[in-house]
């Protein structure tokens, strides 16, 4: 699949068949999602896989019952490494790490879209009780779950803003 086809094929996907996935697909997919770029290639970005019911059940309650969060066979918690991104002070632990992590989330689902699996960006999650679930360290950030899972929905091609609206030139 070209990149574009991915980028614009790809939708949030909320519902899910019952049906595995490997451990192989998981692992693919991380490789390619921790190629995304990372500030000074520091990687400040962990991935915990949580296949367990109980674990999702916690991450599900976490994240206000959202419930799609328990149902998927898989799901992801991408995490920001404080420690890791201490070399770049604030700005490395407030901004960079959140992007080194958003970066590797994109790759991700898009390349499970590629394989015909679905996924859903969580971030509507309360981080204290995500964390406790998954016995954090206080120096790593859960910031996104992403629920994976073979697609039981078409999905919803949703509208974006015109460009036009985006778009400034040269200066605001
Ligand atoms: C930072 C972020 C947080 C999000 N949090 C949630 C969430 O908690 N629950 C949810 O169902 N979708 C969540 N989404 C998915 C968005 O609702 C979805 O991407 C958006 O509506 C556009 O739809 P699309 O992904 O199908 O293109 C989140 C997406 C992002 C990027």
């Amino acid at each position: 699949m070209e990149v574009g086809d991915a980028i614009e094929g790809r939708t949030s996907i909320r519902v899910f068949k019952s049906d595995p996935i490997d451990d192989a697909t998981v692992e693919e997919g991380l490789r390619l999602a921790n190629l995304a770029p990372s500030a000074g290639n520091l990687q400040a970005r962990d991935f915990i896989i949580v296949r367990n019911r109980s674990a999702k059940k916690s991450l599900m309650k976490a994240a206000y019952g959202q419930d799609f969060v328990e149902a998927a066979p898989v799901v992801i918690v991408f995490c920001a490494n404080m420690e890791r991104i201490a070399h770049y002070g604030e700005r490395g632990k407030q901004l960079y790490c959140l992007q080194d992590v958003a970066a590797a989330v994109q790759n991700m689902m898009l390349y499970l879209h590629s394989k015909g699996l679905g996924s859903v960006w969580v971030g509507a999650f309360d981080e204290d009780q995500a964390a406790d679930a998954l016995n954090l360290p206080s120096h790593i950030r859960p910031v996104a779950m992403l629920p994976i899972g073979h697609p039981a929905e078409k999905g919803v091609h949703r509208k974006r803003l015109p460009l036009s609206e985006l778009i400034h030139r040269e200066s605001w």
